[in-house]
């Protein structure tokens, strides 16, 4: 959702500004804005695009400014509503992600006190309140004026005539990057790759001031903290294209390497045991939004086979309004990135409640660190496509780790059995190279889905998460209707929509317990004619003898089908969107990182 930009230094401010802007632009945005102090306040906002700013901008000169890319909210996409906002001096400007949940009073007050407002915006409240505040000290302005707001938010503010920006975070992301005769704030470290890899942490509740020498930060008491640098590992080039068409493209042929990333890591769990050292509970629930959820989904498949241990499952965004048994399970909250607002609301419920909580992430440093008792990373790199591909597959790993660790743990698994699940996921990298290596295949097999209007993903046991999945990628980036369905439902409603121009991509594992049963559902889809895409095991006959077209992946132990599954799922939506001409890594009204509820 949106993004924000501060800069104070030596560089041409406008520079900086952009290029940021420009790596913020995954998180999703309908229009973005820059203002800079040269040494008059000069503020530029132009909706859609980047590069149509980028067009409109003039020479600009000055060391000190404010960016902003906005996802809409409250507002729609326009000039008027982007940010910055300018105070009625044209003095003061801000940025502002998240939402005020009070500005209709605050803006009728304001109004009263002959405030001028351009927008329909939540924001343009806050810059008229630092304004009331404003008697030359920027930092008790915003301090006073985000006393008076209710709502979540990350600002950023400056004021001409000063090099100090001020900024504030509740419940939103913001990160100081840390450099040598400059800094900046932003919303996430990928802003700010290209010029420094030294990041602080702004914690809820805080307020930072800074200037190109000096960072302060203090808590909401007003107490000025200290706080240690952090030494971000993701470089620059981890967050560009490399040659790949899209990031998706890319970010799908790192899987290899995210996933053995993400075992090395994993693997020090199970040997130090540095997770979850005492197991001393009897289920498990598990929270997530999105693709996340669809990982939390398989993930119960694995934890009740490996684990021998209940595990239900709840959408985020349902959970903190749920009644809440009086139960204690092990919460488990998965969030590639670390900032999705449900999540993070749900992370602090369960801990009201009494819960004991492990996160899942990503995103080293995000918001769900801070909020849950123990954390495991899942050490994709940065993820810039919209779509959740190697962030997907290596919470998947996390999650056959963890199972395996609480398993061993309450002796549900011994020893060998240990070992050989650690086996087979060694093999993963190598599984998922050889179904990448078969992509102009799936590449050409995605013509199957290029021109339907509704498509139906069918699976069972482990891989009905699975097809959830594949469905939620194929509409999330080609805007083609997908539904995933557990196969035996068919017949209990959705086998009314099928024809001749309705194609259904079945998942068919051999030695699954429910392999026979799928092969009878597939034939009752071929009976009404549609179009059968079958994903099944390397030399499978009797399948590819059932389907119009089939793709084999490597014979793996059915429990870890969902990998491969999900690999050609990934490849058969990309080629399929990109074949219709969308926009596959800023599908429109998505985000990357959901920041409001
Ligand atoms: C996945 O492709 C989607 N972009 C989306 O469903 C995503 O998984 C969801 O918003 C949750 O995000 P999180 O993992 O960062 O919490």
């Amino acid at each position: 959702m949106c993004g924000i930009i501060g800069y104070t230094g030596y560089r041409q401010a406008s520079e900086v500004l952009m290029e940021a802007l420009k790596r913020l632009e995954y998180r999703g945005y309908d229009s973005a804005g820059i203002a800079i102090l040269s040494p008059n306040l000069s503020m530029h906002k132009q909706k859609g695009e980047l590069d149509r700013l980028r067009v409109r901008l003039p020479k600009i000169e000055g060391n000190v400014g404010i960016g902003h890319t906005r996802w809409a909210t409250c507002g729609k996409p326009s000039n008027e509503n982007a940010h910055p906002f300018v105070d009625c001096t044209g003095k003061i400007a801000i940025v502002h992600n998240g939402i005020i949940e009070n500005y209709m009073q605050l803006k009728e007050q304001l109004g009263l006190e002959s405030n001028r407002f351009t927008s329909q915006t939540d924001t343009e409240v806050i810059v008229h309140l630092i304004e009331k505040h404003f008697n030359g000290n920027l930092l008790d302005a915003v301090r006073l004026a985000m006393n008076e707001i209710k709502g979540t938010y990350a600002v950023a503010a400056m004021v001409q005539g000063s090099n100090e920006l001020i900024a504030a975070r509740k419940e939103n992301p913001l990160v100081i990057g840390v450099g040598v005769n400059e800094n900046f704030i932003a919303s996430d470290v990928t802003a700010l790759l290209s010029y420094t890899n030294k990041v602080k942490y702004v914690m809820d509740g805080e307020i930072v001031s800074i200037t190109p020498d000096r960072i302060r930060i203090f808590d909401p008491e007003g107490n000025e903290v200290q706080r240690e640098d952090f030494v971000v590992t993701w470089n620059a080039e981890d967050a560009q294209k490399g040659g790949f068409s899209h990031f998706m493209l890319k970010e799908i042929f790192e899987e290899p390497q995210a996933i053995h990333n993400s075992l090395l890591g994993a693997l020090d769990i199970i040997k130090n045991g540095d997770i979850l050292p005492n197991v001393q509970f009897n289920s498990i629930k598990m929270i997530a939004c999105g693709s996340s959820f669809n990982a939390a989904m398989v993930g119960k498949y694995i934890m009740e086979e490996m684990a021998k241990i209940p595990v239900t499952l709840e959408l985020a965004s349902e959970y903190r309004y749920s009644p809440g048994a009086k139960e204690f399970p092990l919460v488990i909250l998965i969030s590639q990135s670390g900032e999705t607002a449900d999540t993070l609301a749900a992370a602090r419920e369960a801990r009201r409640r009494g819960c004991r909580t492990l996160g899942i992430t990503n995103v080293i440093g995000s918001t769900l660190t801070r909020e849950v008792d123990e954390v495991v990373y899942t050490r994709a790199g940065p993820e810039i496509g919209v779509a959740a591909t190697k962030t997907f597959i290596t919470q998947l790993i996390a999650l056959y780790i963890i199972a395996i660790r609480v398993g061993y743990a309450k002796r549900a698994l011994g020893h060998d059995s240990m070992w050989g699940y650690l086996n087979e996921l060694r093999k993963m990298p190598g599984i998922v190279q050889s179904v990448l290596d078969r992509a102009s295949e799936i590449e050409k097999a995605s013509n199957i889905l290029v021109e339907a209007r509704d498509v139906f993903f069918i699976g069972r046991n482990i891989n009905y998460p699975t097809v959830l999945e594949g469905a939620l990628k194929l509409k999330e980036i080609s805007y083609i209707h997908a539904e995933g369905y557990a196969a035996g439902e068919l017949k209990h409603g959705p086998l009314a929509l099928l024809d001749s121009k309705t194609p259904v991509i079945a998942v068919a594992i051999q030695k699954d317990l429910t392999y026979d049963k799928m092969l009878a559902n597939i034939s009752e889809v071929a009976a009404r004619e549609s179009p059968v895409l079958a994903i099944g095991c390397e030399g499978d006959r009797e399948l590819a003898q059932l389907s119009d077209v089939q793709i084999s992946v490597p014979c793996v132990q059915p429990l870890f089908s969902p990998i491969p599954v999900t690999i050609v799922f990934q490849l058969l939506s990309y080629y399929a969107a990109n074949k219709r001409g969308c926009s596959i890594d800023k599908p429109k009204n998505l985000a990357k990182s959901v920041t409001v509820e």
